[in-house]
């Protein structure tokens, strides 16, 4: 049979009208049931467009937080890192930005889905790897950084903070920026059965059963003392969960910080109680309908915290 022409651009492809006769399907012949192929399951919320646009208003949210400063460890234009890596990168914004402001550093930013753009400045580069894995890097690092991991590990400490302390050189420093999931209040007006806290308790039952930390914050800076590092600091930020407060700034915030909850809360939920709850779509869906209520209720003055620590790795180590 002659080949399907060419197409415009050269490469030929199969056409509708020529049926695959050649091949032969063999799967039915020697598939069982104990060779069912089981999905990469490390990670428990989507990576979809909707998520990728939530975790980029997110990210602007962060942005906002921490006034433009995209790290608190001590780097700057007179005194920039030189080998940069970002786990988890996600879209791959900050890792972006790094090597926008510090041209002369080599930016690697790392993730398990290839959902980074293609068009990057020339020093930022990104790798698909699993960062739970063992880390296979032929250099050492002065910068390390992750935001927003909760849910991507089952101990950050081993996995991630004492792999960094291992691949950073001597006077590197390792910076987390990390939301728990935990809502605080400072005023007494966040009732038990407020309808975002019951979702958080839950949400946290299927974290443990689903071996994963969702509530990476607190410990970090005594995480990092353990495995070695010193001159360690620690950050704390309120971000209210909706527009609560009476500043302006903080109220925009709150605004910003409630709509992406909403947007993600499908998200956040679906993988999670579905997988380790064993409830249908039906049953979260419904269940989540109070939730999103709660978090127009300006009068309960709840707030996430976002956790930013860094510390370096010994001169001597
Ligand atoms: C909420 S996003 C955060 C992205 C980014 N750090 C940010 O601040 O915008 C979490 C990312 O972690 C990635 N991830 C989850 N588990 C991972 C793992 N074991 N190794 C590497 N990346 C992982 C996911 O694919 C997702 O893109």
């Amino acid at each position: 049979m002659a080949p399907p022409p060419p197409t415009s651009s050269g490469i030929s492809f199969r056409s509708a009208d020529r049926p695959l006769d050649n091949y032969q399907f063999t799967f039915e012949s020697y598939l069982d049931d104990s060779s069912r192929i089981e999905p990469d399951v490390s990670y428990h919320f989507p990576n979809d467009a909707p998520e990728n646009d939530r975790v980029e208003e997110q990210y602007a949210i962060i942005e906002m937080v921490l006034d433009g400063r995209l790290h608190l460890a001590p780097f700057s234009r007179a005194n920039p890192p030189r080998r940069v890596l970002d786990i988890a990168t996600g879209t791959g914004t900050w890792a972006i930005e790094m090597g926008d402001q510090y041209p002369e550093a080599e930016i690697i930013g790392t993730d398990l889905s290839p959902i980074q753009p293609t068009f990057v400045p020339p020093n930022v580069r990104f790798f698909i790897e699993d960062s739970s894995d063992d880390w296979d890097y032929p250099n050492l690092f002065d910068f390390i950084h992750t935001r927003l991991t909760t849910g991507c590990w089952s101990d950050m400490k081993t996995q991630i903070i004492q792999r960094a302390f291992d691949h950073l050189q001597p006077g590197g420093w390792l910076e987390c920026q990390e939301i728990p999931s935990m809502v605080y209040c400072d005023d007494d007006t966040l009732p038990d059965d407020w309808g975002w806290l019951r979702w958080t308790r839950e949400f946290q039952v299927a974290g443990r059963l689903a071996n994963r930390d969702l509530n990476a914050g607190p410990d970090i800076k005594d995480w990092m003392c353990e495995v070695g590092f010193v001159d360690v600091h620690e950050a704390v930020f309120k971000i209210p969960i909706n527009g609560w407060p009476r500043e302006a700034r903080l109220k925009q915030l709150g605004m910003m910080w409630q709509r992406n909850l909403l947007e993600g809360l499908s998200a956040f939920s679906l993988g999670m109680f579905c997988r380790f709850m064993g409830k249908t779509v039906e049953e979260i869906e419904l269940s989540l309908v109070d939730v999103r209520k709660s978090l127009f209720d300006r009068d309960v003055h709840a707030y996430h915290k976002l956790y930013v620590v860094w510390g370096r790795k010994p001169e001597a180590a």
